[in-house]
């Protein structure tokens, strides 16, 4: 990388770290990425994400090192449903392997030597027993004995340290009898992301859903995607938790691809991404206008074509456009809306009539409509988006247009562009 593609680089960063400063993500690593060739990488991109601000619980698991110690100690265990079942003969070498993990992790984290990416690290990692367990109980006549599920989490306890220190869980929950109970990490991840109103839930995995248009995926296309596709089981597992996390306020949960060094940077910092992501922020209240919205939409945007802002529309012209509009709708009222109008013949989509009512403003609104309106246009093949506009060039620009001249636009266009009102020509590519 030159010096200017990096400079580049880390200015195409910054909005991203403004947004997770303070941020609470919940991370998960299984045993077998704690072994893994990328995990010093991995825990040198924790520290960063902790130094620029971000709040970290990680959790981790420990099958694989599980396993192993079982296996030095000529143990056979038993599994029911996939699950093992944790005998009290073997809990001590259990409780030895995810020890063994936990404490990995606490040393690679309090790594500080000069002229290694920790250098003036000074992390300080706490853990503690901040999740009961109870036991998972008989399953079809199979006592699972210590095997747990989560009954409790102190959410409050972990906020308050959160501050300061990265926590660090084991997966192991404590019942109120005392007794220790092993729990699969993926859903003490998921309970802890829920119960702190995580922003982020993060997992590794090698498979993840993969499609060229998006990697966002709201639950319900999750669900769709697990009736029609054939998936393993732990996939399965996985998608299962993010949609529950999602549907209990984890605003995003992303599955990065566990073979890619840097997979957690490019993911977090950047467009592209390394994974998946599953959230229904774009898409609560959010859908295509029909009809009945004309009301709602014109009483959206009436003050501000009279303020000047938005360009007077008829109730006949809005009649005639209404299939190319999407609306939010909250209580009963329409809150925001925006239209893409479509020109096949030059691959474009003119964006229209953006507004969010002044109630709610700066809350992400118009920014999920115009991220809807840039998936449909890429699903419908079209190459460019375009807007006029005389006072919001700097919101597009944000959101990556570029500044355009008359010569870009479809020619009909071009034709009826007022040149009183000067209005400024923003471009989009959608390559
Ligand atoms: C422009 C508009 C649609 C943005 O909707 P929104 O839901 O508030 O937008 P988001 O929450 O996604 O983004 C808010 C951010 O954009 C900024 N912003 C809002 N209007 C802006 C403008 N005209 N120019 C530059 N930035 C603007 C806000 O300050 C906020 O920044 P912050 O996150 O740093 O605080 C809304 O302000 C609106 O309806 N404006 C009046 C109608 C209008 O001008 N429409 C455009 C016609 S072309």
């Amino acid at each position: 990388m030159s010096g200017s593609d990096y400079i580049q680089w880390f200015r195409s960063a910054a909005p991203y770290i403004n947004a997770f400063r303070k941020k609470t993500f919940v991370l998960v690593l299984s045993g077998e990425m704690v072994r893994s060739d990328l995990f010093e990488n991995l825990i040198h991109d924790i520290a960063l994400c902790h130094h620029l601000g971000i709040k970290l619980v990680i959790i981790h698991g420990s099958r694989s090192q599980i396993d192993e110690q079982l296996e030095l100690h000529q143990i056979c265990s038993r599994f029911h449903h996939d699950i093992r079942v944790t005998e009290a003969d073997t809990m001590p070498v259990i409780l030895q392997a995810i020890n063994q993990v936990r404490q990995t992790i606490d040393a690679r984290l309090s790594m500080g030597l000069p002229n290694t990416p920790m250098s003036g690290s000074d992390i300080s990692v706490i853990s503690g027993n901040f999740v009961t367990g109870m036991p998972l109980g008989i399953i079809d006549g199979v006592d699972m004995q210590y095997s747990g599920k989560v009954r409790d989490i102190n959410a409050t306890a972990i906020d308050q340290l959160l501050d300061q220190h990265v926590i660090l869980l084991s997966n192991i929950g404590y019942s109120r009898s005392g007794e220790i109970f092993n729990l699969p990490a993926e859903e003490l991840a998921t309970e802890v992301a829920c119960a702190l109103k995580a922003e982020k839930l993060i997992f590794f995995n090698a498979e993840f859903i993969k499609n060229p248009l998006t990697d966002q995926f709201s639950t319900q296309e999750c669900e769709a995607y697990l009736q029609q596709e054939k998936v393993s089981s732990h996939f399965a597992a996985l998608l299962q938790h993010a949609i529950q996390a999602v549907k209990k306020n984890v605003k995003r949960v992303h599955i990065i691809d566990d073979s890619l060094n840097g997979g957690l940077l490019q993911e977090l910092f950047t467009r592209e991404g390394a994974g998946m992501m599953v959230t229904n922020l774009f898409y609560e209240g959010l859908r295509k206008a029909s009809i009945d919205d004309i009301g709602g939409i014109l009483e959206l945007i009436q003050p501000l074509e009279v303020a000047g802002a938005l360009i007077k529309r008829s109730r006949e012209q809005l009649e005639l456009e209404i299939n190319f509009f999407h609306v939010i709708e909250k209580d009963g009222m329409i809150i925001a809306c925006i239209a893409s109008i479509p020109d096949f013949k030059s691959s474009m989509a003119e964006v229209a009539c953006v507004a969010v009512h002044p109630d709610y403003r700066n809350s992400g609104f118009g920014d999920q409509m115009l991220t809807a309106v840039e998936l449909e246009a890429r699903k419908s093949g079209l190459k460019n988006l375009f807007i006029l506009t005389t006072r919001t060039s700097h919101w597009f620009l944000e959101k990556g247009f570029n500044v355009g001249s008359l010569d870009f636009l479809p020619e009909k266009k071009r034709q009826t562009y007022n040149e009183n009102r000067k209005s400024r020509i923003m471009i989009k590519a959608l390559n």
